[in-house]
């Protein structure tokens, strides 16, 4: 039996093992298994490496997509310019490669959400971890120019109390990476000023359980165009399929 699964911590909001098992039964794959692989300390990976001798594939979620690059032999070159990991292939010799799937998804379900006539909207990225890297990246190839919104003061980001009437109207696309909102806190939301939105705006949640966010209704209420992160997780999903088995 192959094994594939999911690395992170916690797992309870991931829809990431219905959807592989899911996807087997359908395609009847009656070789492999996906399992969730919940851990609180990244030094435990080790372990799941060790006890696990069948396992062809991971997949890496909150808060392990940076710090898993060191445990890694090779990394893929879809995933040195983001400097973020979210899926492992591993090789027949054991070697473990390290490869970012989230650009393909949020790239292809960004294009899916935008007008065809998105240049010149600017960017507004809420949280600074992981998957945000990749939503950096894909930002920087289509030319969409953001500015990130992070707890921490940094030269190159803004705080969230930074964030006023004069920047919303500047930047129209507002992405949550932050993981506030996701299933069971659903009543977070990132701490921004939704009154100053308006029909003008774009909000896409990378969380996509629950489907609506609060953040997405904040946005609605305001008649921004809003988006959740369930596409995003399917595209990134197969691409991982294909990783895995190429
Ligand atoms: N739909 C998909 O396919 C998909 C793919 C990837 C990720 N996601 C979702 O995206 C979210 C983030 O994932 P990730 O892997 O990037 O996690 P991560 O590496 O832990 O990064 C999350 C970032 O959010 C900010 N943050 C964390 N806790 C916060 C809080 N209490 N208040 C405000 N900001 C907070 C932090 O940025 P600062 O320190 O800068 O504030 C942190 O770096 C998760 O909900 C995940 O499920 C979805």
């Amino acid at each position: 039996m192959n094994i594939y699964g999911l690395v992170g911590y916690p797992l309870s909001h991931s829809f990431s093992k219905k959807y592989f098992t899911e996807k087997f039964e359908n395609e009847n794959i009656n070789d492999s298994k996906y399992e969730l692989f919940e851990i609180r300390d990244i030094a435990d990976f080790t372990k799941i490496i060790a006890q696990n001798p069948n396992l062809r594939g991971l997949n890496v979620t909150i808060p392990y997509k940076e710090s898993i690059i060191k445990y890694l032999d090779t990394v893929h070159d879809s995933a040195k310019k983001i400097k973020a990991v979210n899926v492992i292939k591993i090789s027949n010799e054991g070697k473990l490669i390290g490869y970012n799937s989230d650009y393909f998804g949020f790239q292809t379900s960004l294009l899916n959400f935008l007008p065809s006539d998105y240049k010149g909207i600017k960017a507004l990225i809420l949280g600074s971890g992981g998957a945000a890297k990749a939503v950096k990246s894909v930002l920087e190839d289509l030319s969409i120019s953001y500015l990130v919104v992070s707890r921490k003061s940094d030269p190159k980001t803004i705080i969230y109390e930074e964030v006023n009437e004069k920047i919303i109207n500047e930047y129209q696309l507002i992405i949550n990476t932050t993981p506030l909102g996701m299933y069971p806190n659903i009543k977070d939301s990132p701490y921004i000023p939704y009154y100053a939105f308006s029909d003008k705006h774009y909000f896409f949640d990378l969380v996509y359980n629950p489907l609506e966010t609060l953040f997405m209704l904040k946005g609605k209420a305001r008649g921004a165009k809003t988006k959740n992160g369930l596409e995003m997780l399917h595209l990134q999903a197969e691409k991982a399929w294909e990783i895995w088995n190429s």
